[in-house]
């Protein structure tokens, strides 16, 4: 058989269907790990920047089948945070957000406060000047319960903003961070190298998607520390009013997970947040890896 009936069959088997939810879309038929024809690419491409957030089911995938899938929404990049590299792939994270039974001690300590920064909406790696494009995870162990993935449609949430506001925002600028005042939960002890990498950067308050041309919030309740040119009170209100608006239910999906699920969503467009509802001890176990950005305008 040839290489244009291969694709001819990949094409039709495809099957990507609207969430029950304000956006994203759930793909199936389609194999994970082996290349995509020309025109299930462009199908999958086309849902990932109506629908900002695409759940693949399926079976568990290696650390090297993470990274060529990710591959079709980017190029990967390496995390700034060492302790979550694997060693013979940096572009894979491990990421453990069990929660544990006890809080003593330096390690359980270090843990805790990394995972409860994810109990923030935010989008990733913000802090940088071409923040991250499209986040990949893939579930290794889920909990019997709980351990949602939350996701704001910030796009929508944009759109749906009284033309005043909008105009009020327009040309803002916002300082993001690693850390922040802000932030509900501080990061944990990070290396001097660590800190060199990541300078403040600013980045519009309202960003242009560079595929879509459409608009979106850029926040980021853990890395956002100020709007450029407000006084501290007037920006933390500022933000406090937006944080609360794109929170909304109506701008809401939430991801229940099953073991062998890849999410990828558009940070371009979305905000996200873990619940941490589980049960203490039940593992949540996930690869991610990352793709570049283009710096937001
Ligand atoms: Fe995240």
């Amino acid at each position: 058989m040839g290489t244009s009936g291969t694709s001819a069959i990949a094409a039709r088997t495809v099957r990507i269907t609207a969430l029950d939810a304000p956006f994203g879309a759930s793909v199936e038929g389609v194999d994970r790990a082996a290349p995509w024809d020309a025109q299930t690419s462009a199908a999958i491409g086309r849902a990932f920047l109506d629908r900002h957030v695409l759940a693949f089911p399926g079976g568990l995938l290696d650390p090297g089948g993470v990274l060529a899938f990710a591959r079709r929404f980017g190029e990967p990049i390496s995390e700034v945070n060492r302790e979550k590299r694997l060693g013979e792939i940096p572009e894979v994270s491990r990421l453990d957000s069990t929660i544990k039974a006890i809080e003593s001690g330096k390690d359980l300590l270090f843990h805790q406060q990394s995972a409860l920064r994810n109990d923030g909406w935010h989008t990733d790696q913000s802090f940088v000047e071409r923040p991250a494009k499209a986040t990949i995870l893939h579930a290794l162990e889920v909990p019997s319960r709980g351990g949602a993935t939350w996701f704001c449609d910030t796009e929508a949430a944009y759109e749906a903003l009284p033309a005043d506001k909008k105009a009020r925002l327009s040309g803002l600028e916002a300082v993001h961070g690693y850390d922040t005042v802000r932030a509900r939960y501080r990061p944990a002890v990070r290396s001097q190298a660590e800190i060199d990498e990541t300078p403040e950067v600013i980045h519009p308050l309202v960003r242009t998607h560079p595929e879509s041309g459409r608009k979106a919030l850029f926040l980021n309740c853990n890395r956002v520390d100020r709007i450029v040119g407000l006084p501290r009170a007037e920006s933390d209100a500022l933000l406090d009013e937006l944080a609360a608006w794109v929170s909304q239910e109506r701008f809401i999906y939430r991801h229940q997970w099953s073991v062998g699920d890849i999410l990828v969503w558009d940070n371009r467009c979305t905000m996200h947040r873990v619940s941490y509802d589980s049960p203490a001890g039940d593992r949540r176990i996930m690869y991610r890896v990352v793709t570049r950005g283009d710096r937001p305008f």
